[in-house]
């Protein structure tokens, strides 16, 4: 038994494990997968704000009370998976850390620290072998169109790419999908609409504005996009111009990818590549109307990839179009599939 008087199932090989945000949308899904990849748990403790302390959240047939994330929280713990704001994290990590607990962070505190990896554990696993106790994974919509241009840059040897995005509610948090839904709910009883998350109605909408404007016109997430690309595909001055579009759907991000190549390209050995990546599924028929969207890829695992074709504007190009779920690939399935590399590398968690 544990702290909590709950009984899991506990060997030599399972670990004590923290979420903080599990309150929140990520955190959520953290948990659910969890249970699904039958995480071998000697103990899972939710950590959220002062505000949930004391909650209770339901883990399979079992309720666990959540604790407020303080420095001491992480006392005992093996892992901690940080699903909190940038600010939270930036001074609760190093804490974690302080305490001997691998913190595994989705958001963007630490991302572009260069003692820090950035891990997709598809793409770049040998990162993991240089941590310090803090590792970073990456923004939802980097996940997502990684998933397809990784197989591809391996195939053909990626010179740049353009990608735009359509990006969804959930990727903001538990509060947008709310304020969607209720934006929904007031338009068909003919009330006002509620607006408090986006700076304009979401709902009917589409916003191209997705974090904080920089100088040179692009947006914080755009700027990630290009930035984390890099890091993660090892490549410092890889070209890469984004443009990001908030949509209304709830769930599972959509980025159009534009990409030239060094080499000759073709359909068929894109498919193939993308066939064979283990993170993707290809989904391109389009004569049976078979492509991607955002419900068929919510909630699933893999990213669906598709519409690949020729690119009319560039040498060695190829357009195409890719769907996944941001609260997965994005956030909890990457953060838990990290951990799971690691476990199986045999690499300590403890840096
Ligand atoms: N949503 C996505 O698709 C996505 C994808 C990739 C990365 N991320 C990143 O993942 C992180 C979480 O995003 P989210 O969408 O899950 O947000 P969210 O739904 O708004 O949840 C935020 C969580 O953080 C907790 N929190 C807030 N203040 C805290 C504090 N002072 N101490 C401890 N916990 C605190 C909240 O707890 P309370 O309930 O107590 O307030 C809640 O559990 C963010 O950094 C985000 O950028 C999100």
């Amino acid at each position: 038994m544990n702290r909590f008087n709950i009984s899991f199932t506990v060997s030599n090989k399972s670990y004590r494990v923290g979420i903080v945000g599990a309150t929140g949308a990520v955190g959520q899904e953290l948990i659910a997968l969890l249970q699904a990849h039958s995480f071998p748990l000697a103990e899972l403790r939710p950590l959220a704000s002062a505000r949930s302390a004391g909650r209770s959240i339901d883990f399979g047939n079992k309720k666990i009370v959540v604790q407020e994330a303080t420095g001491e929280a992480f006392a005992g713990l093996d892992l901690a998976f940080f699903a909190a704001g940038t600010s939270v994290t930036k001074v609760l990590a190093p804490e974690a850390v302080k305490h001997g607990c691998l913190a595994i962070d989705k958001s963007s505190a630490f991302r572009m620290d260069p003692h820090v990896p950035l891990v997709i554990p598809e793409i770049n696993p040998d990162a993991l072998r240089s941590h310090r106790g803090i590792i970073a994974s990456p923004n939802c919509s980097t996940s997502v169109a990684l998933m397809a241009l990784y197989p591809l840059h391996r195939a053909f040897g990626l010179k740049r790419a353009f990608f735009s995005t359509y990006q969804s509610v959930s990727g903001t948090g538990a509060d947008a999908v709310a304020e969607l839904e209720s934006q929904v709910q007031a338009y068909v009883a003919g009330r006002p609409l509620p607006r408090e998350v986006y700076p304009h109605q979401i709902f009917q909408n589409l916003i191209p504005h997705i974090d904080a404007f920089g100088a040179d016109g692009y947006t914080g997430e755009e700027t990630k996009m290009r930035a984390e690309s890099r890091k993660i595909l090892g490549l410092p001055d890889l070209k890469i111009s984004a443009t990001c579009v908030r949509v209304p759907v709830v769930h599972a991000h959509s980025v159009s990818i534009n990409a030239e190549f060094e080499r000759p390209v073709s359909v068929e050995g894109a498919r193939q590549a993308i066939a064979a990546f283990p993170g993707a599924e290809l989904a391109d028929e389009p004569a049976k109307n078979i492509y991607p969207t955002p419900l068929d890829y919510s909630r699933k695992e893999r990213c669906g990839v598709g519409r690949i074709r020729l690119d009319t504007a560039l040498d060695n190009g190829l357009a195409l179009w890719v769907s996944g779920d941001n609260l997965w690939k994005g956030a909890a399935l990457n953060a838990i599939q990290t951990a799971e590399k690691m476990i199986g590398m045999g690499l300590p968690l403890k840096a």
